[in-house]
């Protein structure tokens, strides 16, 4: 191979590994500062997205049933409980406590959600709350707070991890995508207007040390991973410390449990070191 092909397969190569890379380069070039690779973008003029009705799309049926059958398959002590499910969405997964004989509230930031809550599970408390801002603790205390799918689409999770340590007496059960590193690490993300999205554009992916760090500081002593993982795909992913928070078209999912006490279960590892 001559020399001219070497250099630009080696340029090929660098602009694949690195394009925030290649963005400073560049910038550098022109005489700027900071490695920023960040695109100017005006909330006005993004797109609404889907309403309540995201909530009832095939893939959201599929994970939704993969991980409700993880977490029945648990064993853990959770039928008649009292319950908290923050970022509950339009109600589907609370039916998961409601059938374990648990007395139930749900709380979404979206009117639209809890409206649409309201209209399939009448007889299903709901209000509408923002977890990063409103404090919980006038819905009163629970032995268990159940929270799928909702802190990556928080701008700040820290604030909503300490709003819901104060009414856990138990447990806190999280589900959420995580960015792929060993460092305690939260990247920040662009997200859509669809209402199962952040509320206002800026959601996080938490690297799995940055979720121990933060429950254990803010206050769950014990913090447990279960030995196995949902069958879905967004659950099975080897991990490579690269900060991917997608992969092969779809996103890194994990699951925690968080307690003010120790757990004897057999399922569950405790991963605090
Ligand atoms: C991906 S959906 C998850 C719904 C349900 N828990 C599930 O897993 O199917 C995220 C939900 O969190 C809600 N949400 C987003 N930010 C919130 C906030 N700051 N406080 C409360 N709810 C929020 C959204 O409105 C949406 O209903």
């Amino acid at each position: 191979m001559n020399v001219p092909n070497l250099l630009v397969k080696g340029f090929r190569y660098f602009l694949r590994c690195s394009r925030s890379g290649v963005i400073f380069l560049i910038r550098s070039v022109l005489g700027l500062p900071y490695p920023i690779s960040v695109k100017r973008r005006e909330m006005k003029k993004i797109p609404p997205g889907d309403g309540p009705e995201t909530f009832d799309q095939p893939e959201a049926i599929e994970i939704n049933h993969a991980r409700m059958t993880h977490l029945a398959s648990l064993g853990l002590p959770l039928a008649g409980k009292r319950v908290l499910d923050v970022g509950c969405g339009v109600g589907h997964l609370a039916q998961f406590f409601v059938n374990r004989s648990c007395e139930v509230v749900c709380v979404d930031a979206r009117p639209e959600n809890i409206a649409r809550l309201r209209q399939l599970y009448p007889d299903l408390e709901a209000h509408v709350a923002n977890v990063e801002t409103e404090p919980l603790l006038r819905f009163g205390t629970f032995d268990i707070v159940f929270s799928y799918g909702l802190l990556y689409h928080l701008e700040s999770p820290l604030a909503a991890l300490r709003n819901i340590v104060p009414v856990c007496h138990e447990m806190l059960l999280l589900e959420t995508m995580v960015c792929d590193h060993t460092l305690p690490i939260l990247r920040i993300e662009d997200e859509t207007k669809t209402f199962s999205q952040a509320l206002r554009g800026i959601g996080c992916r938490p690297s799995p040390s940055y979720l121990m760090l933060v429950l254990n500081r803010v206050g769950f002593e014990f913090v447990y991973a279960p030995k196995t993982r949902p069958e879905h795909r967004d659950f099975k992913f080897q991990w490579r410390s690269n900060l991917d928070s997608w992969r092969n078209n779809h996103p890194l999912r994990c699951i925690f449990i968080a307690s003010k006490t120790k757990l004897q279960n057999p399922n569950l590892v405790d991963v605090l070191l």
